[in-house]
C-alpha cells in the first residue's frame, strides 16, 4: 500500500498528539496526589468509629460555640446516620437555629454517597477513605432536605434526612 508523504506526516502528528494528551491528562490526573476538593482528611472507612467525630455518641448535632454547631454524619447504603434521640431511635432531622455557623462533617464507611443539601450551596460527595467538609452559615429559615445525589444501589432514593434552620 502506498501512503502519500503527507498522509504520512499527518498520521505520525496525530497519533503524537493524541499521546501526548494522554501522558499529560494522566499525569495531571495524579499529580502529587490530587484529589477531589473538600476531602483533605483521610479516614480508615472500616473502621470509622476509630475517629472522635464519627463515635456513635458524637453522632448528629453537636454545639461547639455560642451560634456554632458542628454536624457529624456518618453515611452508608442507605442511610444517614445522625446518631439516637434520648428514647434510642435513629435522629431523622436536625434543627439549627437561623443565622448560625454549620459545619457539615461527613464521610462514607461503604461507598460513595452525595451529600446535597437541596435549596442550598451545600453539596459534597462522600467518598469512602475521606472526610468531607462543608462549612457554612444557615440564614434562611425553612425545611430542608439532605439526599444522596451519587448512585450507590438499589435504595439510592431512600437515603434522605432533614435539616430544619428555625427562628
Ligand atoms: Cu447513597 Cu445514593
Amino acid at each position: 500500500m502506498h501512503l502519500h508523504r503527507y498522509e504520512k506526516i499527518w498520521i505520525i502528528f496525530g497519533t503524537g498528539a493524541l499521546l501526548a494528551f494522554l501522558i499529560i491528562l494522566g499525569i495531571g490526573a495524579f499529580y502529587q496526589g490530587s484529589q477531589p476538593p473538600s476531602c483533605m482528611v483521610t479516614i480508615d472507612p472500616q473502621n470509622v468509629q476509630a475517629h472522635e467525630a464519627f463515635k456513635e455518641e458524637n453522632l448528629g448535632l453537636n454545639q461547639v460555640g455560642e451560634n456554632e454547631y458542628v454536624v457529624n454524619i456518618l453515611a452508608s447504603a442507605f442511610n444517614y446516620d445522625l446518631g439516637k434521640d434520648e428514647n434510642g431511635a435513629p435522629v431523622k432531622t436536625i434543627r439549627i437555629p437561623a443565622g448560625a455557623k454549620v459545619t457539615f462533617q461527613a464521610t462514607t464507611s461503604d461507598v460513595i454517597h452525595g451529600f446535597e443539601l437541596a435549596g442550598t450551596n451545600v453539596n459534597m460527595m462522600l467518598e469512602p477513605g475521606y472526610i468531607s467538609e462543608y462549612e457554612t452559615t444557615m440564614d434562611n429559615p425553612g425545611t430542608y432536605t439532605l439526599i444522596c445525589n451519587e448512585y450507590c444501589g438499589t435504595g439510592h432514593h431512600l437515603m434522605y434526612a432533614t435539616v430544619e434552620v428555625y427562628e
